[in-house]
């Protein structure tokens, strides 16, 4: 054996972060189920780390006998395809010195994962994306990889890929392992990501709801609508969405955003057997967005100045763009005053919008005119949050 098989090594711990992602031109679909290639191209916005982030510290050492991760304090099964096909595309590409130069790298180094959430479990919202970002980023730092980041993260979960980016970013459905990626289209820098206000509306349920894995397996099956989807009516919305950004129309960014989330919806309705995320809830608040809308930007002409759109991924969970920050505290008012638990209120407490925010309470409570009967304990709480940069390294040791 020579020496430098025998010599032991101890890397550095990396600390990152990574955000979540919400769509708005939804992914739902395999053409490839192995290498996660989506039927269709998908766009999303990250959200603000500053509220929701994953936090993930990775170290590699011959001294560990065995892979191994640990989430939200409790150690996972490393031997999953997901996990397995991450470690592998990074082993593949890594260019660090201290792995390639090693003979036996693959026997003698072995890592180990540490990552959180800095959201509740219970705020129901799906952790893969920031998750996968955060272990593909967090190994990519440690292991040196130079290839593209976004492509790795899609391997462990396809949503995971958009968020690499800050801003707003397209995952480009590509044809293979290289071309389908994540690419950002604006950055949250730009004035339209800065005027961008998120809610998110956790919404009560006791369901358990069909996996997005499986239900997209099912749909891609069973629905005919699903082929139409991705063949016709995504890549038109694409190109629109992408050209809406850029020309920081809200108004059609709007439309296209409700549009999308109603079409996927639509082709989980059209799957057999049937699936339904949304409940009564995600329903009354699709109703409140509308009137919302009506009041605040229907013209003379019965054209439409939107201030807000909806969005709902594989849950009954209401996620909001609103065009800017007093049409989002109007919007608030109108959740405080319709749902008024104290769980949900003690949420709106977030300075300094909480103070702004009871300016409206009055015109919420006179002015705002619904015809929609809300059942006041739908909503479990509610996060104000804003569009954010991607993944950082946050420490180096
Ligand atoms: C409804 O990325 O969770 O949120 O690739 O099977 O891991 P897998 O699926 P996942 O799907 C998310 C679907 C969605 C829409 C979206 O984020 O675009």
């Amino acid at each position: 054996m020579s020496q430098q098989q025998t010599h032991s090594f101890t890397s550095p711990k990396i600390t990152c972060t990574s955000p979540v992602n919400i769509a708005v031109i939804k992914y739902w679909g395999k053409e490839n189920e192995e290498e996660h290639i989506p039927l269709n191209s998908s766009l999303s916005g990250t959200l603000n780390q500053d509220d929701l982030k994953t936090i993930t510290t990775v170290q590699a050492s011959t001294d560990f006998t065995e892979d191994e991760l640990i989430l939200n304090g409790k150690k996972e099964d490393v031997n999953t395809k997901r996990i397995q096909r991450v470690f592998r595309y990074i082993r593949e590409n890594a260019t660090a010195k201290w792995y390639t130069e090693r003979p036996n790298k693959e026997q003698e180094i072995h890592v180990h994962i540490n990552s959180t959430n800095n959201f509740p479990t219970a705020a129901g919202l799906a952790s893969s994306a920031s998750g996968y970002c955060c272990l593909v980023f967090a190994l990519g730092q440690l292991f040196e990889v130079k290839s593209d980041l976004s492509t790795i993260a899609r391997l462990g979960s396809g949503s995971a890929c958009r968020s690499m980016y800050g801003g707003y970013v397209a995952w480009e459905k590509g044809h293979d392992h290289e071309s389908s990626k994540a690419v950002q289209i604006i950055d949250e820098n730009d004035e339209f990501s800065k005027q961008t206000n998120i809610l998110i509306c956790v919404v009560s349920d006791k369901q358990k709801h069909t996996p997005s894995t499986y239900g997209m397996e099912q749909s891609v099956k069973t629905s005919k609508l699903l082929k139409t989807r991705a063949s016709e009516i995504v890549p038109k919305r694409m190109e629109e969405m992408i050209k809406a950004l850029k020309e920081r129309d809200f108004n059609s960014f709007a439309k296209l955003t409700m549009d999308d989330s109603d079409c996927m919806h639509a082709c989980c309705a059209d799957t057999v057997p049937p699936i339904h995320y949304m409940n009564e809830t995600s329903n009354q608040i699709v109703q409140l967005v509308k009137d919302f809308n009506e009041q605040l930007g229907k013209k003379e002409d019965n054209t439409m100045d939107y201030h807000v759109a909806y969005t709902f991924d594989a849950g009954p969970n209401a996620v909001l763009y609103f065009k800017d920050v007093e049409s989002t505290l109007k919007f608030l008012a109108i959740l405080h005053v319709y749902y008024p638990a104290d769980e949900v209120s003690s949420f709106f407490s977030k300075e300094p919008y909480a103070t702004d925010m009871k300016k409206y309470l009055d015109w919420a409570k006179n002015e705002f005119k619904t015809t929609v009967a809300v059942d006041a304990n739908g909503l479990k709480y509610v996060i104000h949050t804003t569009i954010g940069r991607g993944p950082e390294v946050v420490d180096r040791q």
